[in-house]
């Protein structure tokens, strides 16, 4: 049983985001398991049978100890049925025979394949498992229809599917602030998503940028984009520009998983490595998100930003079904007092919410 309370005790929260979740934690076989099933859910369409399996392995993840018994999950939120025999097989047997099917599948492994190129979702992935494409060079050969993120995505399929490190991230971030510091001195470059959670790598480098004086910010990111760009660091970019107008009010509430609206820009950066060992050049690419926020927005922006996506899930959840508030990565708003709550600071935006901070470390939900 673990350290520190009474096991089945029930006091775990059931929101992910009244919860502290580190970044490491002792569950691993058991989470590993239950994440397996919830992408192959995920690959399935069976968005809800996903989220099941997603919700089990986030309460496993706030644990303070290794779980060694079925037992001492008493009555723990948000762990069903299936979860709990998957739990029951990793712990008596080391594995899962569900999850071992799952993982040599030929649909699971294709579709994992096709998902981690850049720019190809589980439509299209699907779309070509049925049309009986399984590799790489199957996709080539036949002449698919790619769009062109898509061909960049396999074009760096290898380096964009090496972990970014840590150091890696952080230059990029010294890249763009210089830029930004050319065409908007006292604008600021903040390194978001896992790295801000503290992961020591992650699939790309997520930049939030703004300006202490509010409208500033606007037409930055295009002039830092082709800036660097004509320097040869952008291998692809895609930007978008800011579709988001305070006046339209807030989204409809259960809108789930909307995408924000800020300029912003989808890319491939093309960084200098030193010294990759077997490395025939001294280059890699690597993805880089870059999004804009009036500062206004920025609060709201960088808690959106930061993730983990699980933990932003039950955030919205929980303002939208515990306190008839919507929040999304721009604003707070109230439908009861029928206002938006303004913050400064993230600590803020908890406080509006009635939820104790949690530090983005203890985010990884
Ligand atoms: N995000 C978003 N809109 C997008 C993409 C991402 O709001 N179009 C947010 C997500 O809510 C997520 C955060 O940005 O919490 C970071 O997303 P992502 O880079 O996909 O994941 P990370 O947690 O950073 O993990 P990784 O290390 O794999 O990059
Ligand atoms: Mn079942
Ligand atoms: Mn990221
Ligand atoms: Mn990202």
């Amino acid at each position: 049983s673990w350290a520190g309370g009474e096991p089945g005790n029930g006091q775990m929260a059931p929101y992910a985001c009244q919860r502290r979740t580190p970044l490491l934690h002792s569950n691993q076989p058991l989470t590993e398991a239950l994440e397996t099933l919830a992408e192959e859910a995920g690959f399935s369409g069976s968005e809800g049978r996903s989220l099941a399996f997603t919700r089990a392995a986030s309460v496993l993840k706030a644990l303070p100890g290794q779980l060694s018994a079925l037992e001492e999950l008493g009555p723990l939120p948000g762990i069903g049925e299936h979860s709990r025999r998957v739990i029951q097989d990793v712990l008596e047997d080391g594995v899962s025979v569900e999850v071992e099917r799952v993982k040599l599948s030929e649909r699971y492994r294709t579709m994992k394949l096709f998902t981690k190129i850049f720019g190809v979702g589980v439509r299209t992935a699907s779309r070509w498992y049925q049309e009986g494409i399984r590799t790489l060079v199957d996709l080539q050969e036949r002449n698919t229809k790619l769009t062109r993120q898509q061909q960049a995505g396999l074009q760096h399929y290898e380096d964009l599917n090496t972990p970014v490190e840590r150091g890696e991230a952080e230059s990029i971030g010294r890249m763009v602030q210089e830029a930004v510091q050319r065409f908007l001195p006292g604008a600021s470059v903040t390194l978001a998503g896992g790295f801000r959670r503290g992961k020591p790598r992650g699939h790309d480098v997520d930049l939030l940028l703004t300006h202490p004086e509010a409208g500033r910010e606007a037409g930055l990111l295009s002039r830092v984009v082709s800036w660097l760009d004509s320097q040869g660091l952008i291998l692809y970019q895609h930007s978008q520009e800011n579709s988001f107008a305070l006046h339209e009010g807030p989204e409809p509430p259960g809108g789930r998983d909307v995408l924000d609206r800020f300029e912003r820009c989808f890319s491939i950066f093309r960084l200098e490595v030193q010294g990759r060992p077997g490395a025939a050049r001294g280059w890699k690419a690597v993805r880089v998100d870059l999004v804009v926020a009036p500062v206004g927005q920025f609060p709201f922006a960088l808690l959106g930003w930061t993730g983990s996506r699980h933990f932003e899930r039950e955030l919205r959840r929980f303002a939208g079904h515990e306190r008839k508030m919507v929040l999304n990565s721009h604003t707070l708003y109230d439908t009861r007092l029928n206002l938006f709550l303004p913050a400064a600071s993230e600590e803020e935006i908890f406080q509006h919410l009635g939820l104790e901070y949690v530090p983005p470390t203890q985010r990884n939900a």
